[in-house]
């Protein structure tokens, strides 16, 4: 069995504390934990340009998206970091998922549909045939195991369903991937209305923080955050939901349980509890940020994504050869 675990960011703005939590942070402890396995971490450009994109804010974002994935702790050894664009197949073996979804499983994306709702005007086709492109960069590698937050979770049904149908119409040829979904952190929700996830693309920035933020800033945000009137330290997802969502943002980053934080805060207001946790973000993040500043700039961050590109392509174009054959395309 190929041990290979993979996932991507779309390089649209700067990544937020949701993909933090959700996805980078979980990369790295998966990385330290799954030694026996290599990593492909990507950077989905052509996700990202489903969405008009302005070039240059783009290329900015794909250079930002590259040093924060170092930044926030990946190491270099077992690790193939590339760009999705820099390596052609993808787009290709996106083609050949797209001859095998069907417009009604497409249509029952929920991300689609709340795309959908929320620009009735301009929506592309890409972003209808998204999740089949997202199927190719995952079975373009074989990969075992996708690290994702639950926003992709029906993507990644998608995906297995996709290969399982390949796979009986054309013999035995891609691996069926599993989704990694942490149980916490999973779904940060947005800081001022936590009845969505935390975007960057949500109207009020105030519930939404961004890694590159200034610290100040993020503190000032987790201290607006919306709370409840029962001033009481407590995990109640149903009913105090925005405070639950802080509470997981300090149980991921601290290590302690929610048990653990609610005594550690019996007898407190939110005021001391929301003090605490902007000062441990923030500390989280900073470390975050002076590490990116070191990294942004360096030849070090060139030569990595140069040796990943080749090793992503190297792999990548015997897989749609072999797919190619299969589906009788060529001479
Ligand atoms: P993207 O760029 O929207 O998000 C990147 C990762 O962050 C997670 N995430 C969150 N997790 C917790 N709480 C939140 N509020 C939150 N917001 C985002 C996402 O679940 C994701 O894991 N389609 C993907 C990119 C992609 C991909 C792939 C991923 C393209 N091809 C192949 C894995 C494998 C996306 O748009 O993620």
């Amino acid at each position: 069995m190929n041990k290979i675990v993979l996932s991507g960011i779309k390089p649209t703005g700067i990544p937020t504390l949701g993909n933090y939590l959700g996805a980078l942070k979980n990369f790295v402890k998966l990385q330290k934990e799954m030694e026996d396995y290599d990593f492909y971490i990507f950077i989905a450009d052509l996700h990202a340009i489903t969405v008009f994109q302005d070039p240059k804010e783009l290329k900015q974002n794909i250079k930002n998206l590259a040093a924060i994935y170092l930044a926030c702790g990946l190491t270099e050894e077992k690790l193939t970091l590339f760009v999705q664009s820099e390596v052609n197949e993808h787009a290709a073996l996106g083609y050949i998922m797209q001859s095998i979804s069907y417009l009604g499983e497409l249509e029952r994306m929920t991300q689609f549909k709340d795309k959908m709702q929320k620009q009735v005007q301009g929506v592309t086709s890409a972003l209808f045939t998204y999740p089949a492109l997202m199927a190719a960069d995952i079975l373009l590698y074989d990969a075992k195991y996708v690290p994702v937050g639950e926003d992709q979770k029906q993507h990644l049904e998608l995906t297995r369903d996709l290969a399982i149908r390949f796979n009986n119409r054309y013999g035995e040829t891609f691996t069926v991937p599993e989704g990694l979904i942490s149980e916490k952190g999973a779904r940060i929700m947005d800081l001022q209305d936590p009845s969505k996830k935390m975007d960057k693309s949500s109207e009020n920035g105030r519930g939404c923080i961004f890694l590159l933020e200034p610290l100040s800033s993020i503190k000032k945000k987790i201290k607006s955050a919306v709370t409840d009137s029962e001033a009481i330290v407590r995990y109640d997802q149903e009913n105090k939901p925005g405070i639950a969502n802080l509470m997981t943002i300090y149980s991921i980053i601290s290590g302690l349980s929610y048990s653990e934080i609610e005594s550690k805060y019996h007898g407190k207001g939110y005021g001391d509890f929301k003090k605490d946790l902007a000062d441990i973000v923030a500390d989280e993040i900073g470390v975050i940020q002076n590490r990116f500043q070191e990294i942004i700039n360096s030849k070090k961050l060139e030569e990595l994504f140069d040796q990943g590109r080749e090793k992503a392509k190297a792999y990548a174009s015997r897989k749609l050869q072999k797919v190619y054959k299969k589906v009788g395309l060529g001479r």
